[in-house]
């Protein structure tokens, strides 16, 4: 299975969400090739909006099999009096997986390797499918338990057009000695132009996406190209 994730992070409003899933509903629901990838279970959509947003999607999005939700994060806390936090428990039923060590909430939010671990293990209680942002091998080290999805998004790729090439992914991925139990995502300026390159490897499991799923047919070309 390959994943195709779209890290909106901190855009769009409910109109644009919702038309946005109007539209990638259409191009999916007209592409036989997609619709069929999708049905056989042979790829997956997970669309990470804004918390607020994932509501409003969950109804929209049911009509067609293997596209779901996850989140771009969420409390530290588990429950309780934290005035203002987005438990965990909130998202059960609605997100299945969570992305977790996004480097910007590592860099602009101070979020530490101890934060990561504690929300991977938060996640895992309560069901949902952490997607382990790491940048570098050193943050791979660091995770105590083994995960399913892990997502290789190199500083430097990330947002700034230079996406790394897929030799480069490969290698880093070797060096990683995962196991056959988890699923290797690369992330970092991933486009309709230079996804055929990487889509070409059976060594990446997929693709988690920021600028370019903004834009429903960018996404759904990237998926179509792959
Ligand atoms: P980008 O973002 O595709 O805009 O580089 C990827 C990410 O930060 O998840």
């Amino acid at each position: 299975m390959k994943y195709f994730i779209a890290n909106w992070k901190a855009n769009k409003n409910a109109d644009d969400a919702l038309a946005w899933s109007d539209d990638f509903l259409k191009l999916t629901e007209k592409s036989e090739k997609v619709k069929n990838l999708l049905e056989r279970k042979l790829i997956k959509v997970i669309i990470c909006p804004p918390l607020t947003l994932i509501y409003p999607l969950k109804e929209r999005i049911k009509r067609i099999t293997n596209i779901c939700l996850g989140c771009q994060n969420f409390s530290l806390y588990e429950k309780g009096a934290y005035t203002g936090e987005n438990p965990v428990q909130s998202l059960v039923g609605i997100a299945e997986y969570a992305i977790i060590g996004h480097s910007e909430r590592r860099l602009k939010f101070g979020e530490d390797q101890e934060t990561v671990n504690k929300k991977i293990d938060l996640a895992q209680k309560y069901g949902i499918e952490p997607i382990v942002c790491i940048s570098c091998k050193k943050e791979w080290d660091s995770l105590k338990k083994p995960v399913k999805l892990v997502a290789f998004e190199p500083l430097e790729a990330i947002g700034s057009g230079n996406n790394m090439p897929v030799k480069k992914v490969i290698d880093f991925r070797q060096n990683l000695k995962i196991n056959d139990g988890t699923e290797f995502i690369y992330g970092g300026s991933v486009n309709e132009k230079n996804i055929p390159q990487y889509a070409l490897s059976d060594r990446i499991n997929g693709f988690l996406v920021g600028g370019a799923s903004l834009d429903p047919l960018s996404f759904f070309n990237i998926i179509k190209e792959s």
